[in-house]
């Protein structure tokens, strides 16, 4: 038997926003009945930008319906640009906390908002993680991107608990070696963090730093190949950049962003720099 929070109960047993809204300009759609667990968020944003009404259609657990109760209510009156910020701890911390092993709930209200604000922004109403990376987990629907990125919001350190989050591995059980080896190439890269941790950071600091990586480091190994980087916005700690030339028609650019750019701006400004592509 699981230990739920009150917040938690009093989510499960008497939803906020219950139900599908007929007017809503954004839906995102996760998870599916044959994995056990599927959500369905209806937002309605107005020409301001701002989230006015949300709704939601959840198959699941305790865990998922409260999840999607509490995201409805977090949302509502947001810009959908800030709600994008919103991580899965975040809405696991507004019900009090939730069981390890039902994490996963709050990763599915996450992706699910990110899918309904790509769709309003005209992008594909995937979230990033699932769009872009590779298949490690036929049973469940999980990409590598998706456990990477799970991983480092959650600081997660074991299969265990990356199944835990995503449910990758909980079933057949025959992706389990290939997260064995994303956890452990993930890990690798995190002694940085580790043994040589850094002063708070400054945000003009950083944005200084990421400029002179990207001029001395990054941009002259993309001219070299023909192509180029462009930075488009710091974050904290998340840098978006846009690749121009040869990288950005390149089917590889996952790869790049990772691999390299990604890897020098960990090296040169923060170990826990994240770097997406616009
Ligand atoms: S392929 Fe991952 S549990 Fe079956």
């Amino acid at each position: 038997m699981w230990q739920y929070t009150e917040a938690v109960h009093d989510h499960f047993l008497h939803p906020h926003n219950a139900g599908p809204l007929d007017d809503a300009n954004a839906i995102g759609e996760v998870g599916s009945l044959a994995c056990g667990d599927a959500l369905k968020l209806y937002l309605k944003i107005n020409k301001a930008g701002v989230i006015e009404n949300t709704g939601f259609e959840t198959f699941g657990c305790a865990s998922a319906i409260a999840s999607s109760s509490v995201l409805t209510d977090m949302v509502k009156g947001m810009r959908a640009d800030d709600a994008l910020k919103i991580t899965n701890k975040d809405i696991a911390t507004a019900l009090g906390g939730l069981p390890k092993q039902k994490m996963h709930c709050s990763v599915m209200g996450q992706e699910a908002l990110e899918a309904a604000i790509r769709q309003w922004k005209g992008e594909p109403p995937v979230p990033h993680a699932l769009e872009h990376g590779e298949m490690v987990c036929k049973c469940f629907g999980v990409t590598d991107a998706q456990i990477i990125r799970t991983m480092r919001e959650n600081g997660l350190k074991t299969v265990e608990e990356v199944t835990n989050y995503t449910k990758a591995g909980g079933a057949c059980g025959e992706c389990l070696d290939k997260i064995t080896e994303i956890v452990g190439k993930e890990l690798s890269l995190k002694p940085l963090t580790e043994i040589r941790p850094k002063p708070r950071m400054t945000n003009v600091r950083r944005m200084q730093l990421v400029l002179k990586t990207l001029d001395e480091e990054i941009r002259p190994r993309l001219e070299s190949d023909g192509g180029d980087i462009e930075l488009v916005d710091v974050d904290g700690r998340r840098v978006v950049v846009s690749l121009r030339g040869r990288c950005s028609q390149c089917r590889s650019s996952d790869v790049t962003i990772h691999n390299l750019v990604e890897r020098l701006l960990r090296e040169h400004v923060e170990p826990d720099i994240i770097v997406e592509e616009a």
